[in-house]
């Protein structure tokens, strides 16, 4: 949530790459954006600020002329706000100084939990505060050291200790024009190398059109940025070694290519996420290979399974469940991070903790995997975010490969997450001798058709949503069932809807509708029901029809060709045939793409959803 970008260089350049960066982390937020530029000639420090999304800001930017793209020097802001509503006063660069002693400005992603008696102190003292923000604290802070002559690092740093919470933050001060320096405690940090110039900015993804060399800040640590050195201490001032590190993302996967969305783009990518996840992880006769991880997953010493995720990662994690459960029999826990850190867990050293999250710096699911490792808990994480906070936490990693994610929300990472998982439930049961080799390999077989298979429901869907879409015109709400391992894809699909649509959506498992949900059902609240093949398949379709008798609009997600799915729903989305634990998987797509056509039809913007940000970096 919220992202920062900084850069010192060349002229020309600075408000470019600023922009570019900005436009590449819109996804943590887009309540505001500004920047602030340390201008030529010693004239001091220059914020522009703009409520809204960043083409606001870029507005603004096209109407600046002559000095104002001559800087080398600046700091970037996109906001989800926190503390304080969406206005231009609560806007990042916040700035502190400017009278007595030199005018300084601060970008910042966390939460500095003791804003209020900062802001008592600091009035106390004269301070005269612009916002209602938390941030504007360190940016007073600040400048009331610079005013005593403190060099910017050393001003900085003596105000963040002052801080409790977590912070990414990036200061300039109009005494050191071609300097910025950072920090950073619990919110991500990056720089980006290049030559004759520097980046900073909040993740990879900012930058990749500029470099794809990166070194990580650790908690803790500042740096100090010009446009020939990149300086890492530690908040004591101890000089910090860092390998650099490179990126295999490339800054086309940042573009629309073509597409009107990166939702609808990243729907359409999964395949090729699919492909690149599996890649070298299925051996010749379909046995997973996961030697890549460095523990061993036929140990006696794993006894349970503990899952721990939010919101999409969440649903991939209850599919993780049946699988792990039905193939290697072993018990798994699902939890969502957020209670889960709080619920003082029961586990120990025989307890294999996996955590999923796409970005891999989601606050709640960190600080689960801190409670985990409070009991001894092994822990691995899934992750699409090479180098991301998780993957320095973590005992072992398994990285998903779908590139960059824009859209907000979750599509071609869920597939690839879930495809992990498969691997891993395939991993342990092989490596326990929980079900013989062969019914693995033919799962096996199955997981490595599934990008063709996903690419055959794409175009068995195409053209085929518009009249399911309009069973949504007038709709209050919907209703998705589905039952065993489906479930969570109704959970997937429920949540996709609301997400980006705003109706409200219940994913539900369909024999539970008749204790409660079943009083929705009326011609305003279609039902979608994914059927899957195996036992659970006739249970599931009786419990259609009792919707039906209740003057329910049925919309099936079925196999091509199902004749009983035809027979209870008016419109049925079809799926190719896959091995019935794979169903989920092409079940999936027809369900986002349901959310998207939806969401377009609402004259909707998909990839930036209301109050949303796709990184959730605070509590
Ligand atoms: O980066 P993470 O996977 O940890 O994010 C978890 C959730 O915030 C995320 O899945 C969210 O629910 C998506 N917007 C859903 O589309």
């Amino acid at each position: 949530m919220c992202g920062i970008v900084g850069y010192v260089g060349k002229e020309q350049r600075c408000v470019e790459v600023l922009m570019d960066g900005l436009r590449n982390l819109e996804y943590r937020g887009y309540d505001s954006a500004g920047l602030a530029l340390a201008m030529p000639d010693e004239k001091g420090i220059e914020t522009t600020r703009e409520v809204g999304p960043l083409d606001n800001l870029a507005g603004a930017v096209g109407r600046k002329n002559g000095d104002f793209f001559k800087v080398r020097a600046g700091v970037g802001h996109t906001r989800w706000a926190t503390h304080g509503r969406p206005s231009e006063a609560n806007a990042h660069p916040h700035t502190g100084g400017g009278e007595s002693g030199p005018e300084v400005a601060v970008v910042h992603n966390g939460i500095v939990e003791n804003h209020a008696e900062l802001r008592e102190e600091l009035e106390g003292r004269g301070c005269e505060f612009r916002s209602e923000t938390d941030t504007e604290v360190i940016a007073h802070l600040l400048a009331e050291r610079a005013e005593t002559g403190e060099s910017l690092r050393k001003a900085l740093v003596g105000a963040l200790k002052r801080l409790q919470g977590s912070f990414a933050v990036a200061a300039m001060s109009a005494d050191e024009p071609e300097t910025i320096v950072a920090a950073r405690h619990q919110s991500p940090l990056v720089v980006g190398l290049g030559e004759g110039e520097n980046f900073l900015a909040s993740a990879v993804q900012a930058l990749l059109g500029n470099t794809r060399k990166f070194l990580f800040v650790e908690n803790g640590e500042v740096v100090i940025l010009t446009d020939s050195t990149v300086e890492i201490q530690t908040l004591w001032g101890e000089p910090v070694e860092r390998e650099a590190f490179e990126v295999d993302w490339s800054a086309e996967a940042m573009g629309l290519d073509g597409y009107e969305d990166f939702m609808l783009k990243e729907i359409h990518e999964q395949p090729a996420a699919l492909q690149a996840t599996l890649a070298g992880r299925l051996d010749a006769d379909d046995a997973v290979e996961l030697s890549e991880l460095n523990f061993d997953l036929a140990s006696p010493g794993v006894e349970r399974v503990v899952i721990v995720a939010c919101g999409t990662a969440y649903h991939a994690g209850l599919l993780a469940k049946y699988a792990i459960e039905r193939l290697a029999r072993l018990p798994v826990e699902v939890a969502v991070s957020s209670e889960y850190r709080y619920a003082d867990p029961i586990g120990d050293e025989k307890t294999l903790v996996v955590a999923i999250s796409q970005s891999g710096e989601t606050t709640d699911t960190l600080a689960a995997v801190e409670a985990a490792r409070a009991f001894g808990g092994r822990v691995l994480a899934v992750t699409n975010t090479q180098g991301s906070l998780i993957t320095r936490e973590a005992d072992a990693v398994l990285l998903t490969k779908a590139g960059p994610e824009v859209g907000v929300a979750a599509t071609k990472t869920f597939l690839a997450q879930v495809a992990v998982l498969y691997l891993l439930a395939l991993g342990l049961a092989g490596a326990r001798g929980a079900r013989p080799a062969e019914e693995l390999a033919e799962i096996g077989l199955g997981l490595r058709r599934s990008p063709e298979k996903v690419e055959e429901a794409l175009g068995l869907l195409e053209g085929r949503m518009g009249e399911a879409v309009g069973m949504f015109a007038g709709a209050r709400c919907a209703l998705f069932l589905g039952r065993g391992h489906l479930f969570p894809a109704a959970l997937e699909g429920a949540l996709k809807l609301k997400e980006i649509s705003y109706l409200p959506a219940e994913g539900y498992p369909a024999g539970e509708m008749k204790h409660g949900p079943i009083a929705l059902v009326d011609e305003q609240c279609p039902v979608v029901a994914v059927l899957g093949e195996g036992t659970l398949r006739e249970k599931t379709l009786s419990n259609v029809e009792e919707t039906v008798a209740r003057g329910a609009r049925v919309i099936a997600v079925a196999r091509e060709g199902d004749e009983a799915a035809g027979r209870v729903a008016r419109v049925t989305l079809p799926v190719p045939e896959v091995p019935e634990i794979l169903t989920p998987i092409v079940s999936t797509v027809p369900l986002q793409l349901l959310a998207y056509h939806v969401a377009k039809a609402r004259g909707l913007n998909v990839d930036k959803p209301r109050n949303l940000a796709k990184s959730v970096t605070v509590e």
